[in-house]
């Protein structure tokens, strides 16, 4: 089959790769030129793993091509997908429909044939209504049949999420184009994935309905680890208790800085303003929205509470600034407001991230970049782990510990255990947990041993 996937971004690059290698013929078109160019000369504009090797395989095999020309890759295709983006619109949180809009109208022009045209895009409901009738007005003439088929990956893990999907959701009433969405995942039945036929308006709303409510599960779990610190409970044995069962189940159980990334935050604002506009308020995503808000800032408040509330002139390393590993996505990252708030209270920030450093400094102001953990540790009062990348799994405690003017870790995924923390001499804090009390020589309270350890204020 021909494909053209208009959008080119982290879910059409990854789609069309991935559809390529189901062995259809797929266009990427971007109207970035630079972005196309880019591909074209064999380079990959994301960090996304498996990526690159996926490309060029399939570029090699003459199934995978990239262009600017939309009509050109439209008029030959059988299915033409729209994966532009859905960004927040500016001020007031409904999803900018605009690219979604402006697509349709382009692909419209150049329809030639039966064409299905797939909404990848996590798009409002009505918003395939709404591309039918804009197709409809320039080409009264077309056959055509517009499907909702949103997209369920994970930056991080793209490729395999698109290969191995829990389900496929497929809106549309047409025959036809159910017939067509039929024979480009076929591949995906040798995985058993499930392919759930519904209307479209059900398919757009599935899609904001599932990122609604994996944010909720994450909020929940935060604020159960607020919880737990004060009772002095274990946040990761209550997840596990809760999450044993099936009902509930063990993922999004993580408690961290709050979530954020580039579909969550928008899609939540979304979905709460589409549900305004019909008089049914949703309560629990406006506490979810506001409740994580505030947590970004907060974590900053776990940093300074460690320096009796003072970190004038501290020097506080970051580690990690993407909103999740192994991705270079730095939309909304919980990083951004942590370090605004570190550097609100007089801070000095050092950073450093495996993947996320070039986009990063695109959004990041008056912060000292480093080429690896180690130089972020170098001189720093402490140290933060704001993103769980592996290479921060496995940091030589020794050598972090030694090059730190003072040994304060704050460590915002549970990357590490507190025993192993205090044998190794950090005053170290985490999410959801009493921290463990340290053995002292003379016998002294984790309290006094912190107080203890206390540095100097810098001279003024
Ligand atoms: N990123 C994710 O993890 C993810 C996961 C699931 C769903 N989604 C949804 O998929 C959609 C795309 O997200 P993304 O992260 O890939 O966005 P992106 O911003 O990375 O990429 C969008 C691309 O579309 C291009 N574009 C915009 N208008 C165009 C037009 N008229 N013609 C050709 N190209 C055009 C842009 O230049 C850009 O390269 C969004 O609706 C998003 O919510 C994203």
């Amino acid at each position: 089959m021909r494909i053209a996937m208009i959008g080119t971004g982290y879910v059409g690059l990854v789609s069309g790769a991935c559809i390529a290698d189901f062995g259809h013929a797929v266009v990427c078109v971007d109207k970035d030129t630079a972005k196309i160019e880019l591909l074209r000369r064999g380079e990959i504009p994301i960090w996304e793993p498996g990526l690159h090797d996926l490309v060029r395989s399939n570029v090699r095999e003459e199934r995978l091509s990239f262009a600017t020309n939309l009509e050109e890759a439209v008029r030959e295709a059988d299915a033409v997908f729209i994966a532009v983006g859905t960004p927040s619109r500016r001020g007031d949180g409904y999803a900018d429909i605009s690219h979604v809009y402006q697509a349709a109208a382009a692909i419209a022009a150049a329809l030639n044939g039966f064409t299905v045209i797939i909404t990848k895009s996590t798009v409002p409901v009505g918003t395939g209504d709404e591309v039918e009738r804009i197709v409809r007005e320039i080409r009264p003439d077309a056959d055509f049949a517009v499907v909702s088929n949103p997209e369920f990956l994970r930056e991080g893990a793209a490729i395999h999420d698109f290969k191995h999907p829990d389900r496929v959701v497929v809106g549309t009433n047409d025959d036809r184009a159910r017939q067509v969405l039929a024979d480009i995942y076929r591949p995906l039945s040798l995985n058993q994935a499930p392919i759930v036929y519904t209307s479209r308006r059900t398919a757009e709303l599935i899609k904001y309905s599932a990122n609604a409510f994996l944010a909720t599960k994450i909020t929940f779990i935060n604020e159960i680890a607020d919880l737990c610190e004060k009772v002095g409970t274990d946040v990761q044995e209550v997840a596990r208790g809760i999450g044993l069962d099936n009902r509930i189940g063990g993922k999004f159980l993580h408690p961290g800085p709050g979530f954020g990334g580039s579909c969550f935050p928008k899609d939540i604002r979304a979905l709460i303003k589409t549900a305004q506009d019909h008089e049914v308020p949703l309560r629990i995503l406006e506490a979810v929205v506001a409740v994580n808000d505030n947590r970004k800032r907060a974590m900053a408040r776990k940093v300074s509470i460690l320096f009796s509330g003072a970190l004038r002139g501290r020097v506080i390393g970051v580690l990690g600034l993407t909103f999740k590993p192994n991705t270079d996505d730095m939309r909304e990252a919980p990083s951004l407001a942590l370090i605004t708030a570190l550097q609100d209270m007089d801070a000095k920030v050092r950073v450093f991230d495996p993947a996320g450093m070039e986009q990063a400094k695109a959004v990041l102001n008056d912060v000292t970049y480093c080429d690896s953990a180690y130089s972020c540790a170098d001189a720093a009062d402490a140290i933060v782990i704001v993103t769980e990348w592996e290479q921060f799994r496995a940091l030589d405690l020794g050598r972090l510990r030694d090059l730190m003017a003072c040994p304060v870790v704050v460590d915002l995924r549970n990357v590490y255990r507190a025993e192993e923390m205090h044998r190794h001499g950090f005053i170290y804090n985490c999410v959801g947990k009493r921290p463990a009390t340290p053995i002292l020589s003379d016998g002294g309270s984790y309290e006094q041993l912190l107080w203890a350890m206390r540095p100097p204020l810098p001279a003024s």
